[in-house]
């Protein structure tokens, strides 16, 4: 469509994208054949009949057991390259790329082969034409004790990662359970950002605490915050970002947000687009782009500040992109 093609066409930054999620069923089946890992299922379409979710609980359920077939360094390694693969299809000249630690090294993965792996893709994907970087995500699910050892683990590779984030399952679990974490992780020269994801109670209590408490350099998702001017006005002020991801929020929304979505875009906050878990949500970014022109009726000009924006709201600067490339 011309749409897609105009979107294609534009450089574009995803700042919203876990690495784990890019896990295609083709790829899944590869490394379980190359693993020996026992799965469930061994057609590709069996594997996509798995896929099946209709919240965010219902999504992690799904979502770790399939990261038992990432067992070396050489498959994160996989995973990440065939994702930088499609994001250059895509037009995504830069990414800043999540990815879950602890989903590994809770099952006997050594950190050192997570880290290497995809950081080992991040620097190869510049002869794709990407200038990709990662952050590292803290399963908030899991003991702030846990956050905090796999932050001082992550230490010696400090020059391979540009963020720490937080995921996974929001309920219960909100951002001041990782306050201490987060301060140390700013001492350390991390960015931070966290998920406020758009279907939780208590969603803008979240959110004021990621601002007033964590002091987050980003929010992901973080579409709720339209319920409260006050804060509307604080995010744009600050010139945070705001990682949304139309496709993923269509799975436990009717409308993916998209008016909100537009209306924040339209007051002037730095909303991007990314595609979350696209493997698993049935979109790349590309397709998040064109979802939401069609929701919610952007107009050119309005994707070409989405674009902006995403340069604007990522951690690294024109000059040092340029560099890198
Ligand atoms: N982990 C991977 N994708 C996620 C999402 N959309 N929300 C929370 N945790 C996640
Ligand atoms: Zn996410």
């Amino acid at each position: 469509s011309p749409t897609r093609d105009f979107v294609t066409g534009l450089p574009k930054a995803e700042l919203h994208l876990h690495l784990e999620g890019t896990l295609e069923p083709d790829l899944k089946l590869e490394l379980a054949r190359r693993n020996g890992v026992e799965l469930a299922q061994s057609t590709v379409e069996e594997v996509q009949a798995s896929y099946v979710f209709d919240s965010l609980a219902s999504f992690l359920a799904v979502y770790y057991p399939a990261m038992d077939v990432l067992v070396t360094e050489q498959d994160f390694y996989d995973l990440a390259t065939a994702y930088l693969r499609r994001a250059a299809a895509d037009g995504v000249t830069h990414v800043e790329m999540f990815f879950d630690p602890q989903a590994h090294t809770t099952r006997g993965v050594p950190f050192a082969d997570v880290v290497n792996g995809y950081h080992r893709a991040a620097v190869d994907g510049a002869a794709l034409g990407v200038d990709a970087h990662l952050i590292l995500c803290f399963l908030r699910d899991l003991s702030a004790e846990s956050a905090a050892e796999t932050l001082e683990a992550s230490v010696p590779f400090a020059d391979k990662i540009l963020g720490v984030g937080l995921d996974s399952d929001e309920r219960e679990n909100p951002p001041a359970k990782f306050a201490a974490v987060f301060a140390r992780a700013r001492d350390l020269g991390y960015r931070l950002t966290m998920h406020c994801d758009i279907d939780q109670v208590g969603s803008i209590e979240n959110i004021r605490q990621v601002l007033e408490d964590i002091g987050v350099d980003r929010i992901d998702h973080g579409t709720n915050v339209v319920e409260d001017p006050a804060l509307v006005e604080l995010v744009r002020e600050r010139g945070l970002g705001l990682t949304c991801c139309p496709v993923s929020n269509s799975f436990v929304t009717d409308d993916m947000k998209a008016t909100e979505i537009a209306q924040l875009l339209r007051a002037g906050v730095k909303v991007t687009v990314s595609s979350d878990d696209p493997a698993y949500f049935g979109g790349y970014v590309a397709d998040n782009y064109v979802a939401l022109v069609e929701k919610a009726g952007l107009t050119t000009a309005e994707v070409v500040t989405l674009a902006k924006n995403s340069f604007e709201a990522s951690w690294v600067s024109d000059a040092d992109r340029a560099r890198f490339l």
